[in-house]
């Protein structure tokens, strides 16, 4: 990628940790709404796609439900991610899906940061949650380790900009970019068939802009972006690098994790989908030897 194109991109963070330590309060804390309330039983059903603004920069977040399967969160979301935040209630301390996250996190290399949430509660023990962290391989920073802590309330929003912050700094670390000019190529996390909607998918774009208009190859299937709607449930026009974006056009169901990358026009979308698709035919057609 020539270097003069490649823009500054926002980070994709993706908050991890046990069931009800509070990963969807903290976005909802972030975006001023409430998700969580909306939510059947307080439980995260999939995951959402966020973007927060701080000090003008946007950041991605991606919630994930404590409840899932972790290869299954992996396909979806953990190619494109680029910090995970570890969510632990500092009442209830590490449990079994924080030691799943963090053994995932650091298996595919992510910067990690930690969120001790919930320390408004009496019952919270931030000493004990950070030697059972330590033990775990995450020494904080102020110990001499080398991973950012932050010690939060979703609640009452205690350090709830310190860890933006922290965010950010990562961030910059990391010196994310992407081309915003090249052809469009987004990753969907996200597929399903939506009531009055039909066919839709999250998807977050990893380089180029998706447009209204855009005819696709997503898998086996052509598409044309139809309409785009952004984490508000606003009509858009297009979206650029780093942003979550729903995507409505596409011909069948995507699967999670494919990609979806821009074509020059909807005969050749077909056409690369018909040949995808023969390939396919022929792959199950052929004799299974043992
Ligand atoms: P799953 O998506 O189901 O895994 O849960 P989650 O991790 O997204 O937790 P969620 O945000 O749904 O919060 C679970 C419960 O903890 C809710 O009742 C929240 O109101 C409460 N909670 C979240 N953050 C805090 C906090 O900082 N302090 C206190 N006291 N309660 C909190
Ligand atoms: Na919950
Ligand atoms: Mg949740």
């Amino acid at each position: 990628e020539p270097e003069d194109l490649l823009k500054t991109r926002p980070p994709i963070v993706t908050i991890m940790g046990h069931v009800d330590h509070g990963k969807t309060s903290i976005l909802d804390y972030f975006r001023k709404s409430k998700v969580v309330s909306g939510e059947a039983g307080g439980i995260t059903q999939h995951i959402g796609a966020y973007q927060v603004i701080h000090n003008d920069q946007e950041i991605t977040f991606l919630d994930t439900p404590g409840h899932a399967i972790f290869s299954d969160m992996r396909a979806r979301g953990a190619d494109i991610t680029d910090i995970v935040i570890i969510v632990v209630a500092a009442n209830d301390g590490i449990m079994p899906q924080t030691l799943e996250a963090i053994k995932h996190a650091k298996k595919a290399k992510k910067t990690i940061i930690v969120a001790i949430n919930k320390c408004d509660l009496p019952s919270s023990n931030v000493d004990r949650v950070k030697s059972q962290l330590a033990e775990n391989g995450l020494q904080t920073t102020d110990f001499g380790g080398d991973t950012e802590f932050a010690e939060v309330s979703a609640l009452t929003g205690k350090n709830m900009e310190d860890l933006l912050e922290l965010i950010a700094l990562q961030a910059e670390v990391l010196e994310l970019k992407a081309n915003p000019k090249a052809t469009a190529r987004a990753a969907v996390i996200e597929a399903r068939v939506v009531p009055g909607r039909g066919t839709t998918a999250t998807v977050i774009v990893e380089s180029g802009t998706l447009k209204v208009g855009t005819p696709f190859i997503c898998g086996p299937y052509a598409g044309k972006v139809r309409s785009l709607i952004n984490d508000r449930g606003a009509a858009i026009k297009s979206a650029h690098p780093g942003m979550p974006v729903e995507v409505i056009g596409f011909e069948e169901l995507p699967n999670v994790g494919d990609h979806l990358t821009e074509m020059k026009s909807e005969r050749e979308a077909k056409s690369l989908a018909s040949e995808r698709q023969e390939a396919q035919r022929l792959v199950r057609l052929k004799p299974q030897h043992r």
